[in-house]
């Protein structure tokens, strides 16, 4: 009854394209970019007990808590909290996530058509003739420079964005997640044997599996804790926008567990490609943010069939960038659709280009605009900090707060239950003490930490 309620919102096909739409949120960039990166600098093998450890007692109780919001309501994040209290204080969180959504997709989308244009220059091979990773950073550096390519690649990317998700939920994300989500997990495993069969790929499996707990400390935590949400897509109500879709057959719990799943495996094989690999050519995996766009090239170029790794490694960044941008947009999208009653092309297409405009003094961040700052931040800057160090934090905390405490455990108890007996162990008291106690406060003091001096 309530999913007739307006013919433009749609549904999942099956559970399998669900699992699929919700992990290709959860992949992206956070995943393939990201964890490589700050795996490297904290010191390996410790910081990701440390990371998985935050994926299972924070972040999985958060992402059931959402997918539980999303198919109780069958709304967007807005219309979720509204229709479940009548205090519009709470009716806030979901105005954040949207907000948040527009924000995140605004510099996602730029460092998205970052990734379309290495695989494009991978083809060509004009990111394959570097000797150090000095050489490739200064590439890297010319390239996002340059105004007029980068708005290009960002225009392409967004505009990909655009082409699936006017096509719906079944017929637009569903079935290019479909398509998406196996080709990016094959290319991983390709991209895994050439890795760990090159000479001296052990050393790389050494840095990343044995943990050195001297490296460990407060900050690293916290960074861990900040990675399991981001990764996650938590915090501005996606995973409620994507559970609104799912029909009461379906297990909300199991399907959490295999989003987790699949999203932590894939991290975790992104490193047995990247460490082997910088090991076995002798360089640093410390070198931050330009890891994978300026030591991957110089690593590419001297490996053996480097062209054709570098081609699938960078298509493979560009999928999880794409399915996770999917998600992000249509969250804003299904709350002109549900709240304001837009018909979805018109949405998706002002949507989508109102986040592209505002995502341009981001893309111009690094060449046109880079003197353009405030508290020695640029554009991409603020928007990013806004974003993932405000917005998701507070957005996670005040989600756990309300299910916990205001809509109530024994309300979502009954929506979790509804398809499924809950046998043996007590799973579902072990979620409530979670949601109610530990979630609220670990990330509570990750925000409180970062935004404190
Ligand atoms: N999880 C994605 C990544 O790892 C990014 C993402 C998509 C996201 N949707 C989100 C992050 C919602 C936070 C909230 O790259």
């Amino acid at each position: 009854m309530k999913i007739e309620n307006n013919n433009q919102r749609g549904f999942w096909g099956s559970r399998l394209g669900f699992i699929l739409a919700a992990s290709g949120s959860a992949i992206g960039l956070g995943n393939v970019w990201k964890f490589p990166y700050i795996v490297g600098e904290n010191g390996g093998g410790a910081f990701v007990l440390i990371y998985l450890l935050c994926i299972f007692i924070i972040g999985t109780p958060i992402m059931l808590a959402e997918f539980t919001l999303g198919r109780k309501t069958n709304l967007n994040p807005v219309g979720a909290f509204k229709s479940l209290t009548p205090q519009t204080t709470f009716t806030g969180i979901g105005y954040m996530g949207v907000l948040a959504g527009f924000l995140i997709l605004s510099f996602y989308g730029v460092v998205g058509g970052w990734t379309f244009a290495y695989v494009v220059k991978s083809i060509t091979g004009s990111v394959l003739s570097f000797t150090t990773p000095k050489e490739a950073g200064t590439f890297f550096g010319n390239f996002i420079g340059n105004t007029g390519e980068t708005l290009f690649y960002h225009a392409l990317f967004m505009g990909v964005c655009i082409a699936i998700v006017i096509r719906g939920i079944h017929g637009g994300i569903e079935k290019a997640c479909d398509i998406l989500m196996p080709t990016l997990v094959f290319f991983l495993f390709l991209l895994m044997i050439r890795s760990l069969t090159l000479e001296g790929a052990m050393e790389g499996v050494t840095f990343y599996l044995s943990p050195d707990f001297s490296k460990i400390n407060s900050n690293t935590i916290l960074i861990a804790l900040g990675q399991a949400f981001f990764s996650l897509s938590l915090g501005m109500g996606c995973m409620i926008t994507y559970g609104s879709y799912l029909s009461d057959k379906e297990s909300l719990t199991s399907s959490t567990v295999y989003v987790v799943m699949f999203d932590t495996m894939i991290a975790l094989l992104v490193g047995m490609v990247i460490f082997p690999a910088v090991f076995a050519m002798g360089l640093e995996p410390t070198e931050g943010p330009s890891l994978v766009f300026s030591v991957l090239p110089t690593v590419f170029t001297s490996m053996p069939m480097g062209q054709v790794v570098s081609v699938i490694f960078f298509t493979l960044l560009a999928i999880a960038a794409i399915t996770s941008g999917i998600s992000l947009l249509e969250v804003v999208v299904a709350y002109f659709i549900d709240e304001r009653g837009w018909e979805r092309k018109k949405t998706v297409m002002i949507v989508g280009f109102g986040i592209f405009m505002f995502g341009v003094p981001s893309g111009l961040s690094f060449g046109a605009m880079s003197d353009f700052k405030l508290m020695n931040m640029t554009f991409f800057d603020h928007v990013d900090n806004v974003a993932s160090n405000y917005l998701l934090p507070l957005g996670g905390m005040l989600t756990a707060i309300f299910v916990g405490w205001i809509w109530g455990t024994k309300n979502a108890t009954e929506e979790i239950q509804k398809e499924e007996n809950v046998f043996g162990f007590p799973w579902v008291q072990c979620w409530e003490f979670l949601i109610r106690y530990i979630t609220p406060v670990a990330v509570g003091t990750v925000f409180l930490a970062k935004v404190l001096p």
